[in-house]
């Protein structure tokens, strides 16, 4: 569950590993991996108290060059070691900024530009989707308990082809691509509101995803392109 937020910093803590300056140490023994720890530590500074934004760019880059070694030496940690280094990590963090450090917003244009660097995977959607996959945080998605009731949301089934077919035929969205209308949709879904539906989604998913994880939904929906019976 907490896997997705450990990621990026799951090597911060617990493991004995480090590299000096970027640059590799040779050798994966215990006592190799500590002395480079040791170095690593000194050189780069994760003083939050005096400097905010440059410490968290620290501890991004110390759990970056930890997770490198960590793979050159064929480290990979185990649950408990996982839950370990969380809960080492959130002595120096905040969850909500780590949250916020990897979610990706609810600016359109710059998520955009930003899903234009990701390739979404319909499956791993799906189980976001459907709330079988936790979002960061280890929050599940509520996107099927509403959009599997054609009362209360537009239906999951044939999103692809309502959005393409009805939706950008009208003139607002005349110069807009489904994937602008999807991601709109999600990260600002009161911008439109379907006719006949009442403005009640949600309007936090952009603190709640990471690029990769909207570019997941919106693969999944891209492949709900069953034909409507209705509309
Ligand atoms: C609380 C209920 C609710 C939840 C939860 C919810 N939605 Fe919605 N959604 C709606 C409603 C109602 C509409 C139509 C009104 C509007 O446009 O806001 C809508 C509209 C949409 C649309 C536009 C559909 C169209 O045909 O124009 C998309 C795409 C969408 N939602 C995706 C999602 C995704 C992805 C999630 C989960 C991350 C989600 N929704 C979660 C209620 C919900």
């Amino acid at each position: 569950m907490r896997y997705l937020l450990v990621l990026s910093l799951l090597w911060l803590a617990g493991s004995p590993l480090a590299i000096a300056q970027g640059e590799f140490v040779p050798g994966c023994s215990a006592d190799d991996l500590t002395q480079q720890q040791s170095t690593l530590s000194a050189f780069l500074t994760l003083d939050f108290a005096a400097d905010f934004d440059r410490a968290l760019a620290n501890f991004f880059r110390l759990g970056a060059l930890y997770q490198t070694t960590a793979l050159q030496c064929g480290y990979m940690p185990n649950n408990i070691e996982v839950d370990q280094m969380l809960e080492q990590a959130l002595k120096f963090v905040s969850l909500e900024d780590l949250i916020a450090a990897q979610s990706v917003g609810s600016d359109v244009e710059a998520v955009l530009l930003e899903l234009d660097e990701v390739y979404g995977d319909p499956l791993q959607g799906q189980l976001l989707y459907n709330g079988l996959e936790p979002a960061l945080g280890g929050t599940a998605l509520g996107c099927s308990g509403c959009h599997e009731n054609e009362a209360v949301a537009p239906l999951t089934a044939g999103t692809w082809t309502r959005i393409n077919d009805i939706r950008l035929a009208l003139p607002q969205f005349a110069d807009y691509s489904l994937r602008q209308f999807l991601v709109e949709s999600i990260v600002q879904p009161m911008a439109y509101v379907t006719p006949d539906y009442a403005a009640m989604m949600p309007e936090f998913y952009g603190g709640q995803l990471t690029p990769q994880q909207l570019a997941d939904l919106v693969a999944f929906l891209d492949s709900q392109d069953q034909l409507l019976e209705d509309e």
